[in-house]
């Protein structure tokens, strides 16, 4: 018999034993358990409030969950298979405990709202603390470009020498791609902080329930406006999991550049040993697991993604068990994503920044031949002119194992007569950067410009 189910009533036959561990969800959705038990202390209390169940009960209830709390936090509660999920893991343990007043409890509500607030209510949470780790992030960043100000990189575009940019400044590049990030997230915030209770198992409650007052509880500042949409509702947690996607993104194109930036042919970086692990056959290796491993981790985050979308696509209106599939995925992005924020933030506020290699590597790779020409439209040619001359300087430079600081006063005005001493002065690491004085620049002025504003939080 199915009676030691909480739904058993319309059963004849028990449940097989391996569909019952199949459709079974507690093993992972017990991490909600304290978002269960706050929600059902809500709903009861509005329950009584509205007079549906006597205060008596409430108070039962309310006491028979704070001890189940105590329990599970104090890691003697048994999570049970045949109970299937957190929602009837708790409900069948306060009705052991006090009896009738806890059988009261599911009144005017179903397990398909209660599922979908419990996710609501513990999503918001890691939400906050995810934004709270890209902002230690965004502050590992700002220590960096605050410590090597002045230091000089080459900036790359298709990874060949571009020009020469404020190694600050690229730090700061990372802190608008976060900044977008947690933005992102706080916009998501919004539209997680709704509250589903209350839809029922889909087409509202024959009771005069007050969801408003639920809300206020427990802090939403909005209520679902339609029942069949908030049981069948997962957009907040695909949303989610798309900024959380774009955020894996950010990391693993910056991990990338760790990688590049310290291997040997590079050296511009080191990674502190304590973000390392070294290799049981070579001796002289470093390896740089940290950025790997978070490189590697955003696909899991891409496909947690394509796996909700996926579970979404066809399902019709309202709740389908196929939903109880959302909860690894979205379990799963939120403890990447913490994690890989997490390490980053320490890792980057230990790494060491090797100026001297980089600013050799700036000098390299004609990286101010863009600067030739901007002093040649200075002096009145039109550019596409003044790239054909400097063209052909680097042409020269490349046959005669020369680079462009190197040319004498004879070998630039063979190129064009416009040319004079001041060439030498313009084509300096410390002017190319320098030069580049407008909004979103590499100048030095403009890249402290950007810290201070960024510190002001504007
Ligand atoms: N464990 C279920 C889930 O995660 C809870 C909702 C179940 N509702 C139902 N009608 N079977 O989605």
């Amino acid at each position: 018999m199915a009676k030691d189910k909480l739904w058993g009533g319309r059963f004849a036959q028990p449940t097989n034993k391996f569909v019952e561990e199949f459709t079974a969800s507690i093993d992972f959705d017990k991490r909600l358990y304290h978002q269960d038990i706050r929600g059902s202390m809500a709903h009861a209390r509005m329950l009584g409030k509205q007079g549906i169940i006597p205060m008596a009960d409430v108070e039962a209830i309310v006491h028979g969950l704070q001890e189940i709390l105590e329990q599970i936090e104090a890691g003697k509660f048994d999570f049970s298979v045949s109970l299937e999920d957190i929602h009837m893991n708790i409900e069948s343990r306060l009705s052991a405990k006090i009896g009738e007043a806890g059988k009261r409890l599911h009144t005017g509500r179903s397990r398909n709202d209660q599922v979908a607030l419990d996710i609501r209510l513990y999503l918001r949470d890691e939400i906050v603390e995810i934004s709270a780790y890209l902002e230690m992030l965004i502050d590992s960043l700002i220590f960096q470009a605050e410590e090597n100000l002045e230091v000089i990189m080459p900036g790359y575009t298709h990874l060949q020498t571009a020009q020469p940019i404020l190694f600050s400044h690229h730090m700061l590049a990372y802190v608008e791609m976060f900044s977008r990030d947690k933005a992102r997230m706080e916009d998501c915030l919004k539209r997680v902080d709704v509250l589903p209770l209350g839809a029922g198992a889909l087409a509202g409650t024959t009771f005069p329930i007050d969801r408003e007052h639920v809300a206020e509880l427990l802090d939403f500042p909005a209520v679902t406006r339609n029942s069949l949409d908030s049981v069948s509702d997962r957009d907040f947690a695909l949303e989610f999991m798309s900024a959380s996607s774009i955020l894996m993104m950010h990391l693993s194109r910056f991990s990338e550049e760790l990688i590049i930036w310290s291997t040997s042919e590079f050296k511009f970086v080191d990674l502190s040993d304590g973000f390392c692990t070294g290799s049981s056959i070579m001796p002289q290796k470093k390896n740089p697991d940290v950025p790997e491993l978070v490189r590697g981790k955003t696909g899991r985050v891409y496909g947690n993604l394509m796996a909700l979308l996926t579970v979404m696509k066809a399902l019709p209106l309202a709740y389908n068990k196929d939903m109880q599939e959302d909860k690894e995925p979205l379990f799963d992005t939120i403890d990447t994503v913490k994690g890989s924020l997490k390490i980053f933030a320490d890792m980057i506020r230990e790494m060491k920044v090797n100026a001297g290699t980089m600013r050799q590597a700036a000098a390299k790779g004609f990286s101010t031949a863009t600067d030739v020409a901007d002093y040649l439209v200075r002096k009145g040619m039109p550019f596409r002119d003044a790239h054909e001359v400097v063209g052909k300087s680097v042409a020269y430079c490349l046959s005669h194992g020369k680079d462009l600081p190197d040319l004498s006063m004879e070998e630039w005005q063979s190129f064009s007569a416009m040319i004079g001493e001041e060439i030498y002065d313009s084509i300096t690491l410390e002017a190319s950067v320098n030069a580049r004085r407008a909004t979103g620049g590499t100048a030095l002025e403009r890249v402290m410009a950007e810290i201070e504003r960024i510190k002001s939080g504007k």
